[in-house]
Order: C-alpha cells, then sequence, then structure tokens
C-alpha cells in the first residue's frame, strides 16, 4: 500500500515536497521539524522519503510518478 499524504497532519506530498523546494529544504529532518509532517504514526515518513528522492509513489509493485504543483 502507498500514500500521497501524511494524514495524521493532513500534509500531502507534493506540498510538502513545494515547501521542501520552496524554503530551501534538503533534509527531511528539517522538513519534519518545520511542518510537524510524520510525527503522528509516523507510517507516511518511509513513503515520503521514498517520494523525495524519487518523485515517485509505490502502490504494490507500481510506482507512480506525481506531478509537480504549478506555480
Ligand atoms: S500518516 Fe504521517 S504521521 Fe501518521
Amino acid at each position: 500500500m502507498g500514500t500521497t499524504r501524511c494524514d495524521c497532519k493532513q500534509l500531502s506530498f507534493l506540498g510538502l515536497r513545494s515547501y521542501a523546494r520552496r524554503h530551501g529544504i534538503t533534509d527531511i529532518e528539517e522538513l519534519i521539524r518545520r511542518t510537524g509532517c510524520c510525527t503522528g504514526c509516523g507510517t507516511c515518513r518511509q513513503h515520503l522519503e521514498e517520494f523525495l528522492r524519487t518523485g515517485e509513489v509505490r502502490y504494490g509493485d507500481q510506482a507512480i510518478k506525481l506531478p509537480d504543483l504549478p506555480g
């Protein structure tokens, strides 16, 4: 099972990537500190890390590339 958001904190991976780019954040620990993502159940973290590294999320054995947000 894959995911495209941190459900605990109601933050989408696309929004988190956009935030990281806007603020020059390259370290996931800093992204977590600043946004609070991944600080609930923690199950999204591995999916977020993969998404930030590859631009893709996985559903089973399928990798899906998410588009950039406009603007
Ligand atoms: S889904 Fe992100 S911390 Fe629970």
